[in-house]
This record gives C-alpha cells, sequence and structure tokens, in this order.
C-alpha cells in the first residue's frame, strides 16, 4: 500500500501577503505567489501551508477574518487564486489553507448582526453573558496583552467570550448552524482545489461551555471533508499536554495532522543544553498516531516560539540560551525571533534542519528559514517574525517595488540579516550556501520515505550529545546521528559497518572500525539492513 501523500510531504508555511508583490502595491499577492512556484517546486517543496488570505480588517495578521469564504482585494481575486491552485498543482504542489473556526472579526457581518439584535439568528452564533462574569480574571491566549476573555459591546448591552483579541469573537460550537456554516465553507474551498486545512486553534475551538463532546466536531468535520475529498486533511494546531493529544487524532477518524508543539519546544531545550535527552524524552512522550495519523514536525513558524510545553526552569534554561534580551519574548515567556538569529551560527541552523527532517513525521517549514532569515524586534509582537521574503540584494528585496512607506511590513534591511547579505539570489549562486543546503537535504529526504511513513526507535544514546534514532521498514533501516554539541565527537555503531552514508553536514571518511565521528553540530544519515 502506497503511504497517504501528506506522509510524504515536505510543507511549507507562507503568508501570501509579505511573499511577492505583483503589482507595486507593497503587499504580496497571489500572482506573485503563483510566479514563485517555480523555486517552492525546485526547493523540493510539495505542499503549501497558506495563511489567511480571507477579507480581514488584518488586526492579527488575516486570522480576524470577516467572510471564510472570500479573497481579500489586497491579495487579489477569487479567480487569481483559482489560478494559484492550479499552477501549484501543475507544479506538484498541493495546496493547504488556514481555518481560523474558533472566531471571527467583530466586523463580520455575523457579528454585527448579533450584536445590533437579540432576535437575530446570528446572535447565537456568538458566546454572550448579560452581566458582567466573574472568570473575567481568566487569562486567554495572549495573556495580559488580550486583557481577560469577556469583553463588554456597547451595541449589545453584553459580554461576549473571546479565547483572543478582543476583536476576535469566539464562535458558539454548540449551536448546529455554526457547525453548518464550517462545512459549508469547507466545501466552497474544496470546490476550488484545496488539499486540506490547517486548523487554527483547535483546543480552544472544541472545549467550549455546553459541548459535552468536544471531539465530536472534529468527526463531523472530517466526515464533511472526506465525503468530497477522501485524500484531504486537516492539519491541527494543537498545542496540548501529550496525554491529550491522542483525543484530536481520535481513531484516525478526525484530524490526519498534528503539528507537535511537544516536540518542538523539546528540541529547542536539547539545542540550549546540547544533549540529547529532550528529544528523547519528548518522543516518548507523545502518543503513537492511529493509522492515517501523522505529525507535523516545525522549527518555527508565524507565531512567536511557545515553550509552554517546558516546566518553568527548562524555559529559563532556553530563554538563557536564545533569547536573552527582554525585547525577545512576547506573552510572558514565547520568543519572537526567527530561527537562524535564535540558534547563531549556521553550523546550528543547518542542524536544526537536519532534526526537522528527520524527526518522526512531515517537516513544515517556514517561508525564509531556508534562507535563513532574520527578524526585527522593533516591530510589535510576532510581527518580527513576518517580515517580507529576501529575494535579492537590490531595493525593496526582489519582494515589492513600493517605496519603503508603502510596504506591507519594513524588509530586513540593516545587520547580519540584511537582505542585501541574506537573500535567495545570492544563495542560489552559493553552492554551499544554506539555501543550497537544504534543498540538498530535501533531495536526500525524499529518499528516505521511511522518516515519515515508519515508527521510530531512539537507540541507546551513544553519548549524551549524540540523537541516534532508527526507522526499519520490511527492505531496510534508517540510521540518523546527530551530534548536538560543540565538540566533535565519535561514537560506536554496531549498525553502522557496512551502512551507506544517504546525507551529512560534510564530507567524511567511511565509517571504521573506531566508529562513526561527527562534527561540531554535525549530523550523518544512513541506510542499512534491518
Ligand atoms: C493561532 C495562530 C495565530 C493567531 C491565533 C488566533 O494560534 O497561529 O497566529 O493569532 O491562532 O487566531
Ligand atoms: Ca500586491
Amino acid at each position: 500500500m502506497t503511504a497517504p501523500w501528506y506522509k510524504t510531504a515536505v510543507v511549507y508555511e507562507v503568508d501570501v501577503e509579505s511573499f511577492q508583490d505583483s503589482n507595486g502595491d507593497g503587499i504580496g499577492d497571489f500572482p506573485g505567489l503563483s510566479s514563485r512556484l517555480g523555486y517552492l517546486a525546485e526547493l523540493g517543496v510539495t505542499c503549501v501551508w497558506l495563511n489567511p488570505f480571507y477579507p480581514s480588517p488584518n488586526h492579527d495578521n488575516g486570522y480576524d477574518v470577516a467572510d471564510f469564504c472570500g479573497v481579500d482585494e489586497r491579495y487579489g481575486t477569487l479567480a487569481q487564486f483559482d489560478a494559484f491552485v492550479t499552477c501549484a498543482h501543475d507544479a506538484g504542489v498541493r495546496v493547504v489553507i488556514d481555518m481560523p473556526f474558533n472566531h471571527v472579526s467583530v466586523f463580520h457581518p455575523w457579528f454585527e448582526a448579533a450584536r445590533r439584535d437579540p432576535a437575530s439568528p446570528y446572535r447565537d452564533y456568538f458566546v454572550w453573558r448579560a452581566d458582567k462574569p466573574d472568570d473575567s480574571a481568566e487569562q486567554g491566549a495572549f495573556g495580559e496583552l488580550q486583557g481577560g476573555v469577556w469583553a463588554y459591546d456597547t451595541v449589545a448591552d453584553a459580554y461576549y467570550y473571546h479565547s483572543f483579541y478582543p476583536f476576535q469573537a469566539d464562535l458558539n460550537v454548540a449551536n448546529p448552524a455554526v457547525v453548518e456554516e464550517f462545512k459549508a465553507t469547507l466545501r466552497f474551498w474544496l470546490a476550488r482545489g484545496v488539499d486540506g486545512f490547517r486548523m487554527d486553534a483547535v483546543p480552544f475551538l472544541v472545549h467550549q461551555e455546553g459541548v459535552e463532546q468536544p471531539y465530536a466536531l472534529l468527526r463531523e468535520l472530517y466526515a464533511a471533508i472526506t465525503a468530497v475529498r477522501p485524500d484531504a486533511i486537516q492539519m491541527g494546531e494543537v498545542n496540548v499536554a501529550p496525554e491529550e493529544l491522542a483525543r484530536y487524532f481520535g481513531t484516525g477518524d478526525q484530524m490526519e495532522m498534528l503539528l507537535n508543539f511537544h516536540l518542538n519546544a523539546h528540541v529547542y531545550l536539547a539545542l540550549a543544553r546540547e544533549r540529547a535527552e529532550p528529544i528523547e524524552r519528548a518522543l516518548r512522550d507523545v502518543p503513537h498516531p492511529p493509522p492515517g495519523g501523522q505529525w507535523g514536525v516545525f522549527l518555527r513558524n508565524h507565531d512567536a516560539l511557545t515553550l509552554s510545553p517546558l516546566s518553568e526552569d527548562e524555559r529559563r534554561e532556553v530563554h538563557a540560551t536564545f533569547a536573552p534580551a527582554e525585547n525577545m519574548l512576547v506573552y510572558g515567556g514565547e520568543v519572537r525571533r526567527r530561527l537562524a538569529p535564535l540558534l547563531g551560527d549556521e553550523a546550528r541552523v543547518r542542524l536544526a534542519h537536519s532534526l526537522l527532517l528527520t524527526l518522526p513525521g512531515t517537516p513544515v517549514l517556514y517561508a525564509g528559514d531556508e534562507i535563513g532569515m532574520g527578524d526585527d524586534l522593533r516591530l510589535r509582537e510576532r510581527d518580527s517574525v513576518r517580515t517580507p521574503m529576501q529575494w535579492t540584494a537590490g531595493e525593496g528585496a526582489g519582494f515589492t517595488t513600493a517605496p519603503k512607506l508603502r510596504r506591507v511590513r519594513p524588509i530586513v534591511d540593516t545587520g547580519r540579516f540584511a537582505h542585501a547579505r541574506v537573500n535567495v539570489e545570492r544563495q542560489e549562486a552559493e553552492p554551499n550556501s544554506l539555501l543550497a543546503f537544504v534543498r540538498r537535504a530535501l533531495r536526500a529526504r525524499r529518499e528516505l520515505p521511511e522518516v515519515g511513513t515508519h515508527s521510530c526507535d531512539v537507540l541507546p544514546s551513544p553519548h549524551p550529545g549524540v540523537l541516534a534514532v532508527r526507522y526499519a521498514s520490511d527492505a531496510r533501516a534508517v540510521y540518523v546521528l546527530h551530534n548536538l554539541t560543540g565538540s566533535e565527537v565519535s561514537v560506536k555503531a554496531a549498525w553502522a559497518v557496512g551502512a551507506r552514508e544517504v546525507f551529512a553536514d560534510g564530507e567524511y571518511e567511511a565509517v571504521g572500525a573506531v566508529g562513526v565521528s561527527l562534527r561540531p553540530y554535525g549530523f550523518r544519515w544512513f541506510e542499512g539492513a534491518s
């Protein structure tokens, strides 16, 4: 049986707005994104995940939706979206789109109608209280920055619930009419050819007062999707304790993919400590996905790096190593830095990419990390990691021809990560650039589908700073070693004798009787007998 497509995919997260502007208005758009499909295919991407591009007042990067079934005119038209999907499919790239069903913008017509008229059928689309709820001390996802979870609406003269910012009113999923809207939305986009959905803030979506069977909603959405397109998926943003994760997978009839936040945080702890143990522990902690289930493995994304899966002390260690300054943090301890500045030297950035591609699941890259883009800590909250893609050294970075003040966000143009230094064009010309490395790594990864399709065995660590894993199919075994330390190490591994090296951080001598050597932050991937 061949594996479902998402188990051997390489996913690339991209925000249309900051990727490529085609008409000089300073804002990325669908024609621009379409024009870069060649770049993505060449990189080895087989699926893009698009951040929300729906009509939106855009106060939370589009996660405050005003119409689930449209394209914001700043990014183009529905026809241009359709053209993009067609071009993507022609290029062998699938399309997964973000679905923030937990809430809508307070400017969404549903909320407008609900607040104006208590008798409106839309009133019950939201969660209201006539009196000020005393749980106003309850903190939402953004901590102090969002000011509680109940907001007073002057028009309705009532309080509405919001898990996130006050301008994002939570939808009432206990109301079947709301669930019907979800299904209609999913069908709308499936009919336009999308291959799946990245489901936003899933724990907030399903856990709601008055809902007795929270995960039933996931089954209902699964049924609605697969009735139209059996191979279309849901990829869930589910940052919960490991013992709760299995409930989101269900028995293969809920969400196909869950982004592995637990592993993500422990990768940074392991990198900070230069020890394999946190990754080994995280791999043990999380459940085995059910048949059809898959982990999404990632290093960074468009949000701040949440270290909530770690203990207070562990978080402090990661902060001390990777985010030592106050302005690198937001929401009480999340890291608002991009991968390259966060990890510092490039050997570690390459090591992290090697982990991304060889930890169990499907890799999910964040646009710009393949060239080691930097961040802009002067921008507010998470905008620091959302600066425009750096294509060239020229004015506008090849992203736009618009003058500075009209650009959607500033382009990084000073310091080590300035677009004059860090850009696609330059790295395409250098055989040993980070981009060239990531391309090679992705090519090598495609030769090792076992990583996405077989279970991961953590091998007894030959050295506390070395992570050793194996994926065994009937035909062969894939072995991967990572040296998380800044020193050269040599480890003994019986399996390595006779194994074929598939990929590494550089040239190595053949495996000898003395063992397998690894440079500081080095890694080696092998294929051998199972
Ligand atoms: C998710 C998104 C984040 C957004 C939030 C509210 O966590 O990843 O960017 O702000 O949901 O929609
Ligand atoms: Ca534009």
